[in-house]
């Protein structure tokens, strides 16, 4: 594929229509909506708020893990596309909201490519409506899920990013800590990086009880458990297993906050509970 204008069209048509009939399914808990509830957006329901609000009284500094999670997306990003990576695949999307991969990215590559995928119809019904006309044909939204990587691999859209053989960002921000450890994350994310082409970015990050006391930290996970998708938090040890056979970028895996602050990060910062990091593929 050479002329962008001949990609654009293939990916518009290759594009899976969610189709007007989604079941929102708003007496259960989604984790994507509950994190919209987190970053105080508007696309929850009732169920969602409840099973958010459970969580926030367990553990008030969710919402600013959320919000330090996804300012961690955008400086990752940002500087990904400062390196002159043009090509995301961002698994685990979420609802859109300000500060999208494409538009942090385009903000420094205009014509970087990116492909959002999430398993949750309710995210791609809102990724549809909100991205629509969005990126001149570079952004393009498929239904996946993270626990099927060769269906990933195999899709047209993912298929090209990968085939050209460029540095391809792949982006796992807060979605393994949703992979069970009977779905074997680890090898989900080896298959994944062993496609990328040398020289291509794996960036995630992922919650942790690291610091909170155990009792505590189970509860959270219960929670989820009403919820569409399970939360497995990992230790730091375990989350750098993800990053084995890859070479970390500087500051190394620290808190969101704490990776390449643009402020001082504050001592609670190095609490939030989520760890964060990216690493280049040699
Ligand atoms: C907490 S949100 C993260 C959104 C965004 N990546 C960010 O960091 O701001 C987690 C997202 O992962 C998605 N997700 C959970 N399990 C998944 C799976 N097995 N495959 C694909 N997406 C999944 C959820 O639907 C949700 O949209």
């Amino acid at each position: 594929m050479t002329d962008n204008q001949d990609v654009s069209l293939e990916w518009m048509s290759t594009d899976e229509e969610p189709g007007p009939q989604v079941d929102l399914r708003p007496e259960i808990p989604h984790p994507a909506r509950m994190y919209d509830y987190y970053l105080g957006g508007k696309d929850n329901f009732p169920a969602d708020r409840e099973a958010a609000e459970k969580v926030l009284a367990l553990s008030p500094l969710v919402r600013l893990s959320a919000q330090a999670n996804r300012a961690f997306l955008q400086r990752a990003v940002r500087h990904l596309a400062e390196l002159g990576v043009d090509r995301f695949v961002d698994i685990g999307t979420g609802i859109p909201t300000v500060g999208n991969t494409h538009e942090t990215a385009q903000l420094v590559l205009p014509d970087a490519r990116v492909a959002y995928l999430d398993n949750d119809p309710i995210v791609l019904v809102h990724s549809r409506a909100l991205l629509a006309g969005a990126g001149r044909g570079t952004v393009t939204v498929r239904q996946a899920d993270l626990r099927e990587p060769a269906a990933i691999l195999a899709d047209p859209v993912v298929r090209d990013l990968l085939d050209a053989g460029q540095p391809v960002a792949l982006l796992l921000f807060a979605v393994l800590h949703f992979i069970d450890d009977a779905d074997d994350p680890y090898a989900i994310v080896r298959q994944l990086v062993d496609a990328l082409p040398s020289g291509s970015y794996l960036a995630l990050s992922h919650a942790t009880g690291d610091f909170t006391d155990p009792a505590q930290a189970a509860k959270g996970p219960m929670v989820y458990r009403s919820a569409t998708a399970q939360l497995s938090l990992r230790s730091k040890e375990q989350v750098q297993r993800f990053f084995d056979g890859l070479e970390l970028l500087e500051p190394g895996l620290v808190t969101a906050p704490q990776w390449r602050p643009e402020q001082a990060p504050t001592a609670e910062d190095a609490e939030i509970a989520i760890w964060s990091g990216v690493a280049r593929k040699p």
